[in-house]
C-alpha cells in the first residue's frame, strides 16, 4: 500500500449506524431483467446481477457492451424499458431522494470546469447533500486525499491524479453505502492507477460497496471480489475472477485465444470475441 492509500474511500464508507441488522443478507444493489433500448437498438438486454454489502463488483465488457447505460439507469438518469433496480431494498421507480443519497457517483472531471477553488467546490457539493461542514472539516476532507495544500487552487490547476482523487472524495462526501465508478482509471498514469486500486482495496471491510466498470482485466483481478462479463447488454459470465478462470479454462473459445496459462483476459476475449469494438 502506498503512503497515501486508504483515506478517501475509508472516509467515504464510515459505517452507517442502525440499519445493518434488519438488512443483513439483503443486497445493497439489485438489477433485475434490465432492458434499455435506444430506438431500435437494444443496449441492455435482460441484465440481472446483485451486489452484496461490502463487495467490490466489476462490470466488464468491451466498448459498447452496455456498461455505462446500466450505470445510468442505476443512477436514475435513464428510465429502463423494463426491469428494475433496487437500492438497499427500495425499488428505484419509487425512489425517494433518500434512496438516491445512498449512491455515490464519481463525477467526470469535466463537471468541475469552474473558477471555484476545490475548497469552495467541496462546500458546494457537501451542501447539495445537506451537509453543513465547517471549514476545518472541509480542509480535513481535502487533507485526507492529499490535497490539503491545494485547497485554494481551482480544479483545473490540479494534476490528473489530484483531479481524480478530488472527484472521488466529492463523490463519497455523503458517505454513500454504494459507490459507482465508470472506468475510474482510464486516462490515469500507472502511479495514479495503483493509488486508486490501493484506495479501493483499502475500502474493503469498511462496509461500503463499489460497482466499477472497466475493460482492464488487470484492474478487475486486482480489486474486484466478483465480476460480471457482459456483451451486447447480456450477461456472459459472473463470479470471482479466479472462479471464472477455473470455470471457463476448458472452453474452446477461451483456449483458442490463450497464450499459455488461461487468464481472466483470455476468458473475457474468449467469451466476447476478438473483434475490435469502437
Ligand atoms: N445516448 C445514446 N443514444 C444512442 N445509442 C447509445 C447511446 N448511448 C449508448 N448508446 C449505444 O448503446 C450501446 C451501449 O453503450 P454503452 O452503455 O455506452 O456501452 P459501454 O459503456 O459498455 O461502452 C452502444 O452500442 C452505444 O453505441
Ligand atoms: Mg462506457
Amino acid at each position: 500500500m502506498s503512503a497515501h492509500s486508504g483515506p478517501i474511500l475509508m472516509m467515504g464508507f464510515r459505517r452507517h449506524g442502525g440499519s445493518s441488522v434488519v438488512d443483513a443478507g439483503q443486497p445493497i444493489l439489485e438489477v433485475r431483467d434490465l432492458v434499455v433500448r435506444y430506438g431500435s437498438q437494444t443496449a441492455v438486454d435482460g441484465l440481472s446481477f446483485s451486489i452484496q454489502r461490502g463487495e467490490i463488483f466489476g462490470l466488464l465488457g468491451p466498448n459498447g457492451a452496455g456498461k455505462t447505460t446500466t450505470l445510468s439507469v442505476i443512477e436514475g438518469l435513464r428510465k429502463p424499458d423494463s426491469g428494475s433496480v433496487s437500492v438497499d431494498g427500495a425499488k428505484f421507480a419509487h425512489a425517494s431522494l433518500a434512496v438516491r443519497a445512498k449512491l455515490g457517483v464519481q463525477l467526470q472531471a469535466s463537471s468541475f470546469q469552474s473558477e471555484l477553488t476545490i475548497e469552495q467546490l467541496t462546500r458546494l457539493y457537501a451542501g447539495l447533500y445537506g451537509l453543513d461542514l465547517p471549514r476545518r472539516a472541509l480542509r480535513e476532507r481535502l487533507a485526507d486525499v492529499g490535497l490539503g495544500q491545494e485547497a485554494d487552487k481551482p480544479f483545473k490547476k490540479l494534476s490528473g491524479g489530484q483531479q481524480q482523487r478530488f472527484s472521488l472524495m466529492v463523490a463519497t462526501i455523503h458517505d454513500p453505502p454504494i459507490l459507482l465508478l465508470d472506468e475510474p482509471t482510464s486516462g490515469l498514469d500507472p502511479q495514479s492507477r495503483r493509488q486508486l486500486w490501493d484506495r479501493i482495496e483499502g475500502s474493503r471491510g469498511k462496509g461500503g460497496s463499489i460497482l466499477l466498470t472497466t475493460h482492464s482485466m488487470e484492474e478487475a483481478q486486482a480489486v474486484c471480489d466478483r465480476v460480471a462479463i457482459i456483451d451486447h447488454g447480456r450477461l456472459q459470465a459472473l463470479g470471482a475472477p479466479r472462479e471464472l478462470v477455473a470455470m471457463h479454462r476448458d472452453d474452446p473459445r477461451v483456449l483458442a485465444v490463450a497464450r499459455g496459462d488461461v487468464t481472466l483476459e483470455d476468458v473475457f476475449i474468449g467469451l466476447t470475441g476478438s473483434a475490435i469494438r469502437d
